[in-house]
């Protein structure tokens, strides 16, 4: 039998700027990436075929949209925002007897790719590949819906408070429908060691490109968002809270912050926080919860404690999660603080800074293990 545990991760290498930059990862071709870390890419222009064709195979989250569509499309103005290479959403609306549909997209090569597909679908009469960002779009008419799938690991992380405001303010018909209709971010304590071994900390190494192409896109290494699929409920020491409500039907969500309280229900060790994903795409449709299924959303790892805090059942997790825009004035910048509170021990403090893109590089104790100063 094969094992799908990963091999002790090496020091490898990526390009940035041309120059070598350590990092250490490992290969594990068949586990689902639940042992090692993979980067929160969808925040970033970084989309390949790849990255396209995963998000189409996950089944809960097609299912869901092809639904959502089927009902909210017919005989309307539809805008998909943020169409993709495969225009799947603007091609289903197209299908389900939209009147006209535009599709924008920012990554030039998705979109000339989108436009091909649409043509070779038989809908180029119906829709309109828009190639930039929906920011700037100007349409001849009122939308009467909205239809994105711009919901980050995070909820809000790819922008989509921003996206959408604009949407509505701008290019919506009043009283018109946007497609989702709202996200909430959950989030937990975990003990990373309930599911992964700390000698084999790292990245994905067939995944590598990704955090090589981020730090293309932004000019710089930094210390990146990352995902782990192992972080679910077994890797939580504490209750589950819902943060960064995020309303698609409204205006206004780019800032906000939220107050929790998390009991820890395990005894174990807090090394940081697992953040989640509940996304209701519409009102009748089944939510999607990003930590209780498998989806193309990775739960996120926010490291906090590289030693762990050692907690037991009944102490408190109070925190303060708060977002704004980064300065690109789409993508917001994420920190969270907070105070661990034990009925044995001191109370210990932390913080989790994480911006977008003005970002330190090798600011704790994780991200100078996974980005190793010398080779
Ligand atoms: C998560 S992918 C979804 C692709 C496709 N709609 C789907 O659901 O399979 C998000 C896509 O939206 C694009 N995008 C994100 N924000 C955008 C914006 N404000 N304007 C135009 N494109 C955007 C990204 O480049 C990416 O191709």
């Amino acid at each position: 039998m094969r094992s799908t545990r990963p091999a002790v991760p090496q020091i490898s290498r990526i390009l940035v700027d041309g120059e070598p930059l350590p990092v250490r990862s490992a290969s594990t071709a068949d586990d689902g990436f639940r042992h090692l870390f993979i980067p929160s890419t969808g925040e970033y222009p970084v989309y390949d075929e790849a990255a396209y064709q995963f998000m189409l195979n996950d089944r809960v989250r097609s299912q869901t949209y092809e639904r959502a569509v089927a009902a909210a499309a017919p005989g309307q103005t539809v805008l998909d925002i943020g169409t993709g290479q495969d225009a799947v959403w603007a091609i289903h609306s197209a299908r389900a007897g939209a009147r006209k549909v535009y599709a924008v997209e920012r990554i030039p090569e998705a979109a000339e790719k989108a436009r091909r597909t649409v043509a070779e679908a038989g809908f180029a009469d119906v829709i309109e590949v828009v190639e930039g960002e929906s920011m700037s779009l100007e349409l001849p008419e009122p939308i009467d819906v909205s239809i994105s799938e711009i919901i980050g690991t995070i909820g809000g992380s790819e922008g989509a408070a921003a996206v959408l405001d604009d949407v509505r303010r701008r290019l919506l018909r009043p009283g018109g429908l946007a497609v989702p209709h709202h996200s909430v971010t959950t989030i937990a304590a975990v003990d990373l060691w309930r599911v992964v071994d700390v000698a084999k900390i790292g990245f994905e190494a067939q995944l590598l490109h990704y955090v090589e192409n981020i730090f293309g896109a932004v000019g710089k290494p930094f210390d990146v968002r990352v995902c782990l699929n192992s972080l679910r409920e077994a890797a939580a020491v504490s209750e589950w809270g819902e943060v960064e409500y995020l309303d698609y039907q409204g205006v206004d969500n780019e800032r906000g912050s939220d107050h929790r309280t998390l009991t820890v229900t395990r005894e174990g060790a807090v090394h940081g926080l697992a953040l989640g994903l509940r996304l209701t795409v519409t009102p009748q449709l089944q939510v999607i919860d990003s930590i209780a299924q498998y989806t193309s959303w990775l739960p996120v790892f926010a490291p906090l404690f590289s030693e762990g805090v050692p907690v037991r059942p009944g102490d408190r997790i109070e925190l303060d999660f708060s977002w704004q825009p980064s300065s690109d004035g789409i993508h917001p910048d994420y920190r969270i603080t907070g105070e661990i509170r034990r009925s044995a021990g001191a109370p210990v403090a932390f913080r989790w800074d994480s911006p977008h893109h003005d970002a330190p590089f090798r600011a704790g104790d994780f991200y100078r293990y996974l980005f190793p100063e010398s080779f």
